[in-house]
C-alpha cells in the first residue's frame, strides 16, 4: 500500500538566509504555504533536492512599471505577462507596479483598468501601488480613503513630469490622507520647473542629444525636491519613501531627516550602482537613449555612495524600476520612428530579471553587503513596506512558499539571455556570479533554466497597512 505524502512538496537540504538568521533546513509546503522547517522532515509529493544551496525568500520588487498606459505612440514593452515571467527568471516572485490616475480620470476607472491589464496574464502574485495624479476633493475624501481600505495602501506621488507632477499644496493634501488611513507615500523627487529651465537652455544651445537628459536633472535638481519632500512630511507629520534615489545630494538629505528624527525611508535601484551617465553617451549618438531614466545615472563616486547606503541601512528597499521600452520602435525609445530630442525619450529601463542577480553578485558575492541584508533590502522590507509581509518576503512556516535556490557561476549577461520583450539590456556585457537556479512561487516550480509558469497562475494581492508605519489610535 501507498503511504500518502504528509507534503505537497519539500526543498530538502536548503541553506535557508531569511532577513534574520542563515540555517539548514528542509522547506516543506501543503497548499502553496510553507508548514515546516527543520532536517529530516518526511516526505513531499514532489521533492527537490537544493544540495546545500543558498536558498532566500522570493524578490519582491515594489517599484516596477507594466503595461502602463503611455500618450500615444509610446508603449511599454512588458505587459502582465512578458514582465512577470521575466521576474520569475531571475528570481522575483511579487510584483508591485503601478494604477495610474490620468489627470481627469478617476482613481477607481485607472484602477479598474489596470486589474484589466493583469487578468489572467500574471505568472507571479502582484499587488497595485496607485498613483495619484489629480487629487479632486472626490479622490482626496472618497476614492483614495475607499482604495485604501480595500488594499491599495501606497501610492506615489511625483515631483516632476507635466502630465504627473502636484504642486507642494496638493502634495500636502495628499500626504494628509495617507497620514489619516494609514498608506505609505512614495515620492519621485525631481524639482520640474528647474528641469524644464535647464532643458530650455540646453535646447536653445543645440544640445539635445540623449546625453544631455543627465545635463537637465543635475543632482541639486533631486537634492531640492528631496529636501521639499522631506519638508512637506514633517508639517504633515507623516513618514514617506523617497523612490529611486540616485546619489550623494538626496542621500545627504535624507541622512538629515533621519538625524533628526523624521519617518523617511528610501529606495534605491541597479542603475545608480551599475551604470553613469557616461551610458547616456560621451558623443551625440543615439545610443543613449536606451539609458535615459530618471534621475540620471550619476558617476563611480556616486555608485559608492549608494554602496555605502544599502550596507548601513539608510536605505529600505532596493528595486528595479522597471520602465520598459525598446530601444528601435516607434512606440519606444524612438518615437514614430524618429531619433528625437532628449525630452522626447520615454524616461525608463528594463531591470526586472537583473535587479536581484546584479545584487547578489556585486553586493553579496563582491563582499559589500551580507546575505542577510540581501534578503532584506530586496524581498523583506519591500513587503513590510507595502503590507504583504508576513505572507511575503520571508522563509518562515505561514508564509508563501516563494523561494529562490541560488547557484554561483560566472558569466557575461547577454540580452538574448533574459525573458523580458525589450531589445536592451542597460547591463548587456556584465559579468555576474551568481543567477537563480530555481524560483519556486506558491510551492511551483516557474524556471530551472527553462521557464515553466502558466499566465493566470500569479493573483491579486490586497495589501495591509504598511508594517512599517507607525499604528495610530
Ligand atoms: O525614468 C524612470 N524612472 N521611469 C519610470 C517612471 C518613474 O519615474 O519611476
Ligand atoms: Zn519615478
Ligand atoms: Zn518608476
Amino acid at each position: 500500500m501507498n503511504t500518502p505524502h504528509p507534503f505537497d512538496f519539500v526543498l530538502r537540504n536548503a541553506r535557508v538566509a531569511t532577513a534574520s538568521d542563515t540555517f539548514d533546513a528542509d522547506i516543506a509546503v501543503v497548499g502553496g504555504r510553507i508548514v515546516q522547517l527543520g532536517t529530516g522532515l518526511a516526505g513531499g509529493a514532489r521533492e527537490i533536492d537544493a544540495a546545500g544551496r543558498v536558498v532566500t525568500p522570493g524578490g519582491v520588487d515594489a517599484h516596477c512599471h507594466l503595461d502602463q498606459p503611455m500618450a500615444s505612440p509610446l508603449r511599454m514593452a512588458d505587459d502582465f505577462e512578458s514582465g512577470t515571467r521575466s521576474a520569475a527568471c531571475g528570481g522575483t516572485t511579487t510584483v508591485i507596479p503601478f494604477a495610474a490616475q490620468e489627470k481627469g480620470q478617476s482613481l477607481r476607472t485607472a484602477v479598474a483598468d489596470y486589474h484589466q491589464r493583469a487578468e489572467g496574464r500574471a505568472h507571479v502574485d502582484y499587488a497595485f501601488h496607485l498613483i495619484v495624479s489629480d487629487p479632486t476633493p472626490k479622490v482626496l475624501n472618497e476614492e483614495l480613503p475607499a482604495l485604501i481600505r480595500e488594499g491599495y495602501t501606497s501610492f506615489k506621488i511625483y515631483m516632476t513630469y507635466d502630465d504627473l507632477k502636484l504642486d507642494d499644496g496638493q502634495i500636502l493634501d495628499v500626504l494628509s490622507v495617507a497620514r489619516e488611513h494609514g498608506a505609505m507615500a512614495m515620492i519621485h523627487a525631481e524639482n520640474a520647473d528647474c528641469i524644464e529651465w535647464l532643458t530650455r537652455k540646453l535646447e536653445a544651445a543645440g544640445r539635445t542629444a540623449p546625453r544631455f537628459h543627465a545635463h537637465s536633472r543635475p543632482m541639486l535638481v533631486e537634492r531640492e525636491a528631496t529636501h521639499r519632500a522631506i519638508a512637506l512630511s514633517q508639517l504633515v507629520d507623516v513618514p514617506i519613501l523617497i523612490v529611486h534615489v540616485s546619489g550623494r545630494e538626496a542621500v545627504e538629505q535624507i541622512r538629515w531627516a533621519r538625524a533628526h528624527g523624521l519617518s523617511v525611508f528610501a529606495e534605491t535601484c541597479p542603475q545608480y550602482l551599475f551604470l553613469t551617465a557616461a551610458d547616456l553617451g560621451l558623443d551625440d549618438s543615439y545610443q543613449g537613449a536606451r539609458c535615459v531614466c530618471s534621475p540620471p545615472p550619476r558617476d563611480k563616486a556616486n555608485q559608492e555612495v549608494i554602496w555605502n547606503g544599502l550596507n548601513d541601512g539608510l536605505f529600505t528597499v532596493f528595486s528595479s524600476d522597471h520602465a520598459p521600452f525598446r530601444y528601435d520602435a516607434p512606440e519606444g525609445k524612438k518615437p514614430g520612428g524618429e531619433e528625437v530630442a532628449f525630452r522626447h525619450i520615454p524616461n525608463g529601463i528594463p531591470g526586472l530579471e537583473t535587479r536581484l542577480p546584479l545584487l547578489y553578485s556585486e553586493g553579496v558575492l563582491g563582499g559589500r553587503m551580507t546575505l542577510n541584508r540581501f534578503v532584506e533590502l530586496t524581498s523583506t522590507n519591500p513587503a513590510k513596506a507595502y503590507g504583504l509581509h508576513p505572507r511575503k518576503g520571508t522563509i518562515a512556516v505561514g508564509s508563501d512558499a516563494d523561494l529562490v535556490v541560488w547557484e554561483e557561476r560566472e558569466f557575461v549577461l547577454r540580452n538574448t539571455d533574459l525573458h523580458h520583450n525589450v531589445d536592451y539590456t542597460p547591463y548587456e556585457g556584465q559579468r555576474l556570479r551568481a543567477w537563480p537556479a530555481l524560483t519556486i512561487a506558491g510551492g511551483e516550480l516557474l524556471w530551472d533554466g527553462q521557464f515553466h509558469g502558466r499566465a493566470g497562475r500569479g493573483r491579486f494581492l490586497a495589501c495591509d497597512a504598511p508594517s512599517l508605519l507607525p499604528r495610530r489610535a
